[in-house]
């Protein structure tokens, strides 16, 4: 956070600029509007160039003076076309507005600026958790800070904190996963890269923590569904990493769209006064979710009108409403506030945190950038640095017959709907919302197939895409050109989609992309299975037919280079699985779970059956874990602690890095304990034959859950400790807990 006196003088200058609002004006700064409300044209146009309306211009702009604005302009923007758009509205918002007060512009820069044009696109949060690398993702959110800037968007609506507990959910993708610790973990590293501690420097980024509370569990496995949360589980699952995260300083939190228990995260005022606001002390900015209040009445009917939906809002606690068509919301406001339906000390609240976050942000000295302050965007360094991200984010799911490394003197067929794409490599949130238009492909990255026939030469490449998402293509052409080669590499994948678009019915991988490999397998020749996909999909059947299973997730711009460079053994894939991949859709459970979860039809406890667990991942070296110890076997009282290490060795062939995960499982306690919980990781880096020590210190408060009183408790009892890179042989020691 920035030093104590400097925030008394911008709580100063708040409390002055606050004093001469009119309550309109008030009500203005508490609106969000879409940068194509003030454009000419319709909304959702695609465009060429951003033509201001002048009368809308002047509206919103000038006499409004809105408090902030998002979205694209409907093409994609370099960091000189962003900057003469910022720099029209900035300087007419601060010159020519009654009290002179900046935008504050907040944009979805997903992974990586991927609004901005020359930007390096990253892996996508998944990939990133994938990595279990917390540097890598403070360093691209630190390059995406810096390439946001030098497009004059201070506010980047990321990183994503929810716990995804369905594969279904199409914005896994966008989350780290399904574990509160790993999710906690590169939250907040995601948050140190962006903000470094200081949003005033020109380089950096406020960051928007979405989207609270429970997005990530809607009961259907839909975007926006209605989740069922008990609290115990809210403070258990959901809750601690927006917690970490506002204990590392974020300063912006946005609400989400879904409804928990039946109650929308938009009027549930426990969640947004007593919880963020109150317990977890939270000063930044809450913001809605896109139309979030006009949908409390269309979606969830919790609202016969805007009135109503608006009223509920704002006292649960929203300070700014993303309403991107007009600003009707802010005549509602002055109504609402005039009748004593809003008290003004509410207004005063949510005012003030968004003018604190306009001053955090320097935007009333330094309201936009000159993009050639910014001579780094799209360099040579932050390519690198995109290339080493996604290279440790691939995971190594199968190898059995050590097929991989390839060989790079034989012939491969390259097939399958990801082979030749490179938006199906970046996914959504790619130059476009849903990242499907090639118009904005930038030439110079590779397909998986380009990166191949690079790295092997065209004439020892053989292609044929063989299906769409959904359709067959040519498989038979495929299956003719298999018979020439010496290996088949099969790139199935998914298509570009988030939110809404992302929604599946089956999670089976689609059957004609299931049929290729069937078919291809026929051949005879090995198969290695290249997955480019925001989520698992069910593969069980295909599986077996396979001799190497890769999956890349969404690896972004690098990410043709880089799977070729795991197949050809260029880079030894570290990724370990940051989700459960399941085997069945009608058995999908997070790696935590309770026993009765488990319980087979013979009633044993054999139920748990994933196509791969959380944390799993291979090398193409070996690790051999010894000596492991723990200081003491027993801890006494709540600030007692002790020191559990082990000895890494790499025994392979290969340099290789590795993760060590650390779980624990508490073996009795009042509320039936989980299967097991990852309480520390570290990831090693080892030369062929060197080894390594790790350590980790575990303390009572450790060993704690959420009791049946919804607070955390530590109970007297037995605990086991598991520690290893590989969920199906963790090496195991006991300890005890007394009070
Ligand atoms: C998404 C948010 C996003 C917002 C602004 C919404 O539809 O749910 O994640 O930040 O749009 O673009």
């Amino acid at each position: 956070m920035e030093p104590v006196a400097e925030e008394t003088q911008a709580e100063k200058r708040i409390k002055v600029l606050l004093a001469k609002m009119t309550l309109k004006e008030k009500a203005s700064q508490m609106l969000n509007i879409g940068l194509p409300t003030i454009l000419k044209g319709d909304y959702w146009d695609e465009r060429d160039s951003a033509v201001f309306d002048v009368k809308k211009f002047k509206k919103y702009i000038i006499d409004l003076n809105v408090g902030s604005i998002h979205n694209t302009p409907g093409y994609l923007a370099d960091s000189k076309e962003w900057y003469r758009i910022l720099k029209t509205i900035q300087d007419a918002a601060i010159k020519k507005s009654r009290l002179g007060i900046p935008i504050l512009y907040g944009i979805d820069n997903i992974h990586g600026a991927n609004y901005v044009a020359g930007s390096v696109m990253f892996p996508h949060q998944i990939a990133l958790a994938a990595t279990w690398n917390p540097e890598l993702t403070e360093m691209s959110a630190n390059i995406t800070s810096y390439e946001s800037k030098s497009a004059s968007l201070p506010w980047n609506f990321n990183p994503n904190a929810d716990v995804a507990m369905s594969p279904l959910w199409g914005r896994i993708s966008e989350s780290f996963g399904e574990d509160p610790h790993l999710v906690s973990e590169m939250t907040n590293a995601y948050v140190r890269g962006s903000q470094q501690n200081d949003v005033g420097n020109v380089s950096n980024t406020a960051v928007c923590l979405k989207h609270f509370l429970g997005y990530g569990a809607g009961r259907n496995g839909k975007d926006r569904a209605n989740a069922i949360i008990p609290e115990i589980n809210l403070r258990q699952y959901f809750l601690p990493p927006f917690e970490n995260a506002i204990k590392e300083g974020a300063m912006g939190v946005m609400i989400s769209s879904n409804a928990v228990n039946g109650v929308p995260c938009h009027s549930n005022r426990y969640y947004i006064t007593d919880i963020l606001k109150g317990e977890l002390r939270f000063k930044g900015v809450v913001i809605s979710d896109f139309s979030d209040v006009e949908f409390l009445v269309e979606a969830h009917q919790t609202a016969k009108d805007l009135r109503d939906a608006t009223k509920q809002a704002v006292n649960a606690g929203l300070d700014l409403i993303m309403n991107p068509f007009d600003a009707k919301i802010v005549d509602v406001i002055v109504d609402l506030v005039e009748k004593n339906e809003i008290p003004i000390h509410r207004i005063d609240d949510a005012v003030t945190r968004v003018l604190r976050l306009k001053f955090q942000l320097n935007l009333f000295d330094v309201p936009y950038n000159n993009p050639s302050d910014f001579p780094k965007i799209g360099s040579e360094k932050h390519i690198a640095e995109n290339y080493k991200t996604a290279s440790e984010a691939i995971t190594l799911l199968k190898n059995t017959t050590v097929v991989l490394p390839l060989n790079k003197k034989k012939k491969v067929l390259v097939t399958g709907y990801a082979a030749n794409s490179i938006n199906r490599l970046n996914g959504a949130w790619s130059r476009t919302f849903l990242g499907r238009d090639t118009l904005y492909n930038d030439h110079s990255k590779l397909t998986i197939l380009e990166a191949i026939q690079k790295e092997i030469g065209s004439s020892n490449v053989e292609f044929a895409e063989g299906t769409s998402y959904l359709d067959d293509i040519n498989t038979k052409l495929a299956i003719k050109k298999a018979k020439k080669v010496d290996y088949i590499v099969v790139c199935v994948g998914e298509i570009p989609a988030t939110e809404k678009p992302s929604d599946i019915n089956e999670l089976d991988l689609p059957k004609v992309q299931q049929e290729l490999v069937k078919k291809l397998s026929k051949t005879g020749k090995p198969i290695i299975l290249v997955m480019v996909q925001g989520r698992p999909r069910i593969m069980r059947e295909i599986e077996p037919l396979v001799d190497a299973v890769i999956m890349a997730y969404l690896p972004g711009q690098e990410g043709g280079k880089v799977i070729s460079d795991v197949l050809f053994g260029k880079i030894n894939p570290s990724g370990k699985l940051p989700y459960t991949y399941p085997k069945y859709s009608g058995n999908y459970l997070t790696y935590y779970h309770k026993k009765t979860d488990i319980r087979d039809v013979n009633w044993g406890f054999d139920g748990f059956y994933p196509q791969y667990e959380f944390g799993y991942g291979l090398s193409y070296t070996n690790f051999k874990y010894s000596k492991f110890t723990i200081s003491k076997d027993t801890l006494k009282g709540h600030d007692d602690a002790l020191e559990i290490s082990v000895q890494v060795k790499n025994t392979g062939k290969m340099d290789g890095k590795e993760v060590v995960e650390l779980f624990i499982k508490d073996m009795v306690a009042s509320v039936s304990p989980d299967s097991k919980k990852l309480v520390g990781f570290q990831k090693i880096k080892l030369k062929v034959g060197a080894s390594k020590t790790v350590k980790f210190r575990i303390t009572s408060k450790g060993l704690s859950f959420v009791g049946m009183d919804n607070k955390w408790i530590v109970e007297e009892g037995e605990f086991e400790i598991y520690i290893g890179g590989n969920p199906l042989k963790m090496k195991k020691k006991k300890i005890q807990y007394h009070h």
